[in-house]
């Protein structure tokens, strides 16, 4: 069964029932959801990258007589015509990054059970300043893990060891009181299945907290052309271990709605937010049921 997803603004009235997606700025819907409500929030803030993170959706027909700007030759120097169809864009530039964060997480905080779990994903820049930042806002002693989601895609620099991660830092609410079902995450291959029984080889073995998995294909079915939208297979592995069936989730930088995608496939209720129009039209269409129809993302 696909439950109802209500997409309102963060000024409408404000009530948990029907799963949520929510448009405008997250400060303002934050404090009006109900404390204590969440298994889990997930947390993928602009890197804070100082420029606008841009995604163009492209078409290219063949056109004998192609000339002049978009313009292109192919194989066997076939002329081709490319137009531009829409180009996804958000602003990631902050004069200070933790001011803007810290009431953000702290408000977080409530807003998590006593059993909840904060996932917060950050790349190298900026994961050491956030990692000092959380850890005064939950107590160091409500730190649980550094993730790192290792993938290998895009251009390579010869001055440096290319830059192909990034870090997920995971906070509790209270210390010991988490939930973490270890055994709802899918297992993967052992790397030398030689040095393990066939048994174990063919159970496969628990992740780590070192996870390698790709992008987003770029012409795969999960893709949405949403900039910087994470693999559904990464956020997978949190709500499988950190949520209960039917519990709440939360998204307060949504994007293309990832982690609704994820909490309607594994029987988990979701609210998103997010402040640019173009992503909520992106979730609507991402996450209406199939018998709904909605008009195409930034329409
Ligand atoms: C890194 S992207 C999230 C990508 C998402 N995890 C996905 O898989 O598609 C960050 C998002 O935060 C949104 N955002 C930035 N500041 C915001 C704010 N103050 N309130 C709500 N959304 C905000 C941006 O519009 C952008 O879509």
């Amino acid at each position: 069964m696909v439950l109802a997803v209500r997409v309102q603004t963060v000024n409408d009235p404000l009530v948990l029932d029907d799963d949520l997606v929510l448009g405008g700025e997250n400060s303002v819907a934050l404090a009006a959801l109900p404390e204590a409500a969440f298994d889990l929030i997930y947390m993928d803030p602009p890197f804070n990258t100082g420029r606008a993170q841009t995604r163009a959706r492209i078409e290219v027909s063949h056109d004998p007589h192609a000339s002049g700007p978009g313009s292109r030759t192919g194989f066997g120097g076939r002329r081709y015509r490319s137009r531009l169809l829409q180009s996804l864009s958000y602003e990631d530039s902050f004069t200070d990054y933790l001011a803007f964060l810290e009431p953000r997480l702290r408000r977080c905080r409530e807003l998590l059970a006593p059993h909840g779990t904060l996932y917060f994903h950050i790349d190298y820049r900026e994961a050491h300043y956030c990692k000092l930042l959380l850890d005064e806002l939950f107590g160091r002693e409500a730190f649980l893990n550094e993730l790192i989601w290792a993938y290998d895609y895009g251009a390579k620099p010869r001055r440096r060891w290319p830059a192909k991660h990034d870090t997920i830092l995971v906070y509790v609410r209270e210390p010991g009181r988490h939930h973490f079902d270890a055994d709802a995450v899918e297992r993967e291959p052992y790397m030398a299945p030689g040095l393990v029984g066939a048994e174990k080889a063919a159970r496969g073995k628990r992740p780590t907290d070192v996870w390698f998995h790709t992008i987003v294909p770029t012409n795969g079915r999960e893709k949405t052309g949403y900039p910087t939208q994470k693999p559904q297979g990464v956020l997978r592995r949190m709500v499988a271990a950190s949520s209960r069936p039917g519990g709440w989730c939360l998204d307060p930088f949504a994007g293309s709605g990832t982690l609704g995608a994820v909490c309607r496939e594994l029987g988990r209720r979701y609210v998103l937010i997010d402040s640019n129009p173009v992503a909520v039209q992106i979730m609507r269409a991402r996450l209406a049921p199939a018998s709904d129809p909605v008009p195409p993302a930034g329409a």
